[in-house]
């Protein structure tokens, strides 16, 4: 590959503003500083180099309410890479009784055709002596260390407490890190058969049936399960105040725990359920549900304060006729919802453009945090010589309005249809390949290669040096009093 040059850009890391050019060469950026020359020459002149964005929460084809997602790993990374992510991470669901390593074979094959760089999570969908050691092969030979767990969906991918905390002490032991979908999923399962007792069977009962305050019980009490098992926690899509409250209450006390906002969650609220249109409302059934303003602000104010980490877009797209499977029942609707192309200019235009963060902050929550919650930083995530050349050449002069006319995914409509956006990738290079080059989508089927992690993220060992420290212990006793004296 012949060496490329990023010319007349500003580099903008998590912590770093500063002028410079980036040469590339094997995938890898080699150079980074003033008149830099390179075999080819990438203009950026007026953009913004940062990491390319990473989306640790996609569901690409997978099998999820008697039908399968509709972007599978081509779509989905060719959606991604248009719009300035350059990896994504999909969850390993194995079916119950299915062996975790079986599951895998089958996400290893679908994930051939990926057009970016990609990992996986590995869902605990049931638990038992197999699964206890599959868990330890997952981590040691497969490099994946982050594993799921579903508190919600009863009868389905739903995990009880007991079965959670053994898979957390689990984790614990071999480095790697618990992940959970909070909701009571006991709960939610009475309100939904109430609901559509009472007739109440419309796309709005959906989130009717997803008050905050199930998101919120379930947050706290995965926190504290995690806390006593000894091991770090990350809350996937956090979308109210209950949860981030339960999270920044956590981490005041010292507890390890990272949350998750969507920038669906950020964007849209719950008045999209009420629309006259059937389609439209179910189209945006996704769990948890769209929430109120205050809910929306909570999360902004989370980004802001450092006690919510991530921007991620849950992506999991159904075409309209798979929503229409549950008309007439709003059960039956498949949960899910798009974003993987909109999710950095969305956060651009809405945080960035707004004031509400920094650019530092955007490449912190888009990549930089995540690659070093995941243990894959600085491969991923960072501008620095030796790093991935996973990049994004940002213009932030850039327009467009969203539409599903011209989007990438493989549906056949968008949940941000009709938003402006201003900020858009110039280039978006994925391994020092163009991907993206001005709007022309270049992408290359098979690119994408899997992404290997190593357990025991520092975070892991410090809690685990903790939990050692403070753990139960005899205490030895001379003077034992005899029994019926
Ligand atoms: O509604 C959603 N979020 N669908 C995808 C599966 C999940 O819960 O993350
Ligand atoms: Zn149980
Ligand atoms: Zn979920
Ligand atoms: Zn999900």
């Amino acid at each position: 590959m012949a060496s490329k040059v990023i010319k007349g850009g500003t580099v903008v890391t998590a912590d770093l503003t500063y002028r410079a050019d980036v040469r590339i060469d094997g995938g890898r950026i080699i150079e980074i500083g003033p008149d830099l020359s390179g075999d080819e020459v990438l203009d950026a002149t007026g953009c913004y180099v940062m990491p390319g964005g990473i989306d640790p929460h996609v569901h690409l084809e997978m099998p999820f309410m008697g039908t399968y997602s509709a972007d599978d790993f081509e779509s989905g990374t060719r959606a991604a890479l248009a719009g300035g992510t350059t990896m994504v991470v999909d969850f390993c669901l194995p079916s119950p009784g299915q062996s975790l390593l079986e599951a895998l074979t089958m996400w290893d094959n679908k994930s051939t055709r990926a057009n970016c760089d990609y990992s996986f999570h590995m869902a605990i969908t049931w638990w038992g002596e197999q699964v206890f050691n599959d868990m330890e092969a997952v981590v040691r030979d497969k490099g994946i260390n982050s594993f799921k767990h579903f508190m919600a969906y009863k009868g389905a991918l739903m995990v009880d407490d007991d079965e959670m905390f053994a898979s957390f002490q689990r984790c614990a032991e071999l480095g790697a890190l618990p992940m959970v979908h909070a909701e009571n999923g006991d709960v939610v399962a009475q309100l939904q058969a109430k609901l559509m007792a009472e007739g109440n069977d419309g796309p709005e009962a959906h989130a009717y049936s997803r008050p905050a305050e199930v998101e919120g019980e379930a947050t706290n009490r995965a926190i504290m399960i995690a806390d006593m098992a000894g091991v770090p926690l990350y809350v996937v899509h956090t979308s109210c105040e209950q949860a981030h409250e339960a999270i920044r209450r956590a981490k005041q006390n010292g507890i390890r725990c990272y949350g998750e906002p969507l920038i669906q969650h950020l964007t849209l609220d719950e008045s999209e359920y009420r629309h006259p249109d059937w389609d439209h409302a179910a189209r945006r059934v996704m769990s948890p549900p769209f929430r109120n303003k205050k809910h929306q602000d909570s999360l902004w104010a989370g980004l802001q304060a450092g006690t919510l980490q991530v921007v991620a877009t849950d992506h999991c797209a159904f075409t309209t006729e798979q929503k229409r499977t549950g008309l007439g029942d709003f059960t039956k609707i498949p949960n899910g919802t798009g974003g993987l192309e909109d999710r950095m200019p969305m956060l651009w235009t809405h945080g960035v453009a707004t004031g509400r963060l920094t650019m530092n902050e955007f490449v912190a929550v888009t990549s930089t945090n995540i690659a070093k919650i995941l243990n894959m930083y600085p491969k991923k995530g960072a501008i620095l010589v030796g790093a991935d050349a996973d990049l994004v050449v940002w213009d932030p002069e850039k327009e467009k309005t969203i539409s599903a006319a011209t989007q990438q995914s493989a549906i056949d409509y968008n949940v941000f249809e009709g938003k402006a956006v201003k900020g858009l990738p110039r280039f978006t290079l994925t391994r020092g390949e163009v991907a993206i080059d001005d709007g022309a989508v270049k992408t290359r089927e098979g690119h994408g290669k899997f992404v290997a992690r190593q357990p025991f993220q520092a975070v892991n060992t410090a809690l685990s040096t903790w939990k050692e420290l403070t753990s139960p212990r005899k205490v030895e006793r001379s003077g034992i009093p005899r029994s019926g004296v």
